[in-house]
This record gives C-alpha cells, sequence and structure tokens, in this order.
C-alpha cells in the first residue's frame, strides 16, 4: 500500500509549504500529494484552500493576488507548533524539491466551478516540461468537469476521480463517470472506505486511496480491506504507536 504524503509532511509543518515537502523527503516519502492553484498573474502554486483566511489569517482569494503578493503571507501562521514564516511556494519549487525523490506524484487541481480557465493546458506543459515527469503523475480533482478537459488535452495523462459527498447509494455512478473520462484511480474519504465500497471500485479495476488516514489503527484497516494507497499527514504512520 502506497503511503503518500498529505501536502508534504503535514502533521509536522505547516501543510503545503517548502518546509513540509523538504521534511516528507528527508524521512523517505517517495509518493506524494499537494493541491494546485493560479495567482492572477498566472503563476500555478502550491496551497490547499482558495483563499489564506485558514492559513495565513488573511481572507484574500489567491486567484485575486499577483504571486508577488501572495508571497508576502505567512502560510505557516496557522500551524501553532512552527508558525514562522512560510510562504506559499510555487508549483515550480515544489518539484524542485520532490521531482527528484517521486515515484509518483498527485497533482490536486483546485478549480471548482471553473475559477481558474485554461489551468489544465498550463498544468499539463508543466509535467511535459521536466523528463520524466509526465509517467510518474497523476491529476485529481473534485471538479469533475477539469478532469474532463484534462482528458480531452491529453489522452494519456492518469487521472484520479475523486469522490465528494459520496454515499455507497452514489458510488456507482460514480463509478460510471470516472469510467468516462477513463480514470485509472478513484480516491475517496475514509468516513465511507469501507470494504464492500473498496471491493466494488477494485472490481470496477480502479487503484483506490483514501484521504485522509492519520492513525495507524485506520492505517492498518486501510491496507487489511485492500486499499491501494492512503493519503496521510504523517508519511511515518506505520511506524507510529497511534
Ligand atoms: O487528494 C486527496 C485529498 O487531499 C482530497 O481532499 O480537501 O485534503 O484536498 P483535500
Ligand atoms: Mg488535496
Amino acid at each position: 500500500m502506497r503511503i503518500i504524503s498529505h501536502r508534504g509532511a503535514s502533521g509536522y509543518a505547516p501543510e503545503n509549504t517548502l518546509k513540509a515537502f523538504e521534511l516528507a523527503v528527508k524521512t523517505g516519502s517517495r509518493d506524494f500529494e499537494f493541491d494546485v492553484h493560479r495567482t492572477r498573474d498566472g503563476r500555478l502554486v502550491v496551497h490547499h484552500d482558495y483563499d489564506l483566511s485558514r492559513t495565513a489569517g488573511s481572507p484574500a482569494r489567491i486567484a485575486e493576488l499577483d504571486y508577488a503578493e501572495l508571497s508576502r503571507l505567512n502560510a505557516a501562521a496557522h500551524f501553532a507548533a512552527d508558525p514562522a514564516f512560510q510562504r506559499v511556494p510555487l508549483l515550480e519549487e515544489v518539484l524542485d524539491l520532490v521531482g527528484p525523490a517521486a515515484d509518483w506524484i498527485n497533482f490536486e487541481v483546485k478549480n471548482d466551478g471553473g475559477v481558474y480557465p485554461g489551468i489544465e493546458s498550463e498544468l499539463l506543459a508543466a509535467l511535459n516540461s521536466r523528463p520524466g515527469l509526465f509517467g510518474k503523475s497523476l491529476v485529481s480533482s473534485f471538479d469533475h468537469d477539469t478532469l474532463r478537459r484534462f482528458r480531452a488535452l491529453s489522452p494519456e495523462l492518469r487521472l484520479g476521480w475523486l469522490g465528494h459527498g459520496l454515499s455507497e447509494l452514489l458510488l456507482a455512478p460514480a463509478v460510471l463517470k470516472a469510467r468516462a473520462v477513463r480514470a485509472e484511480n478513484f480516491h475517496l474519504a475514509l468516513r465511507i472506505a469501507f470494504r464492500p465500497n473498496i471491493a466494488l471500485l477494485k472490481k470496477a479495476g480502479f487503484s483506490v486511496c483514501v484521504y485522509t488516514v492519520n492513525s495507524r489503527k485506520d492505517a492498518l484497516r486501510m491496507e487489511e480491506i485492500g486499499v491501494d494507497g492512503i493519503f496521510s499527514n504523517y508519511p511515518d504512520i506505520m511506524g507510529r504507536e497511534a
């Protein structure tokens, strides 16, 4: 089972900052997930939320800031254990750090309602700009129109369907939609990661990854029911006590 560092080693360092990615690499992560947005002046950046309210205490929206402005906000301000200044990193900087170490990188594109028009071709250009990167990349999104656009642009790109608010009843239609974009992965929340759901998704041919798994007990349960990968804020989760 893949242990995917979720937003870097975000249990130990401020999520989606260079510090969190450095730590993930240093502690041996080979599988990475992070969230991609775009600034007003067209820079692809790594951050979870669409704005900086939670992380930096500023309601500024990434789409409405130039990178020079965004980079003055402290994305670590919310992380009580280590609030020392960390800016929102450029995608390029994250790739410089994790690229050489990575076996697999999940770019989660945050593009609800198409807030970043054209981000699909820009990310594809970034994936093709470094030797070997495209082959170890997988793009996922909660915005399924975004996945459809990625598929229209690239027949080969590996896609992951992100289940949002899925109940067991909705899983079967989601499988059909995920198949329609030829997703190879299906990512679902821990709260619905039960054996029958995993079995259904595996039978449908998907690699199944579960988010976010932060206790060793849950990690072992996921392994037991046949999950292929877990997103964890603690990439050392299998060696942890709880
Ligand atoms: O990509 C898996 C997981 O990160 C999806 O949820 O909200 O943590 O980005 P979120
Ligand atoms: Mg994510």
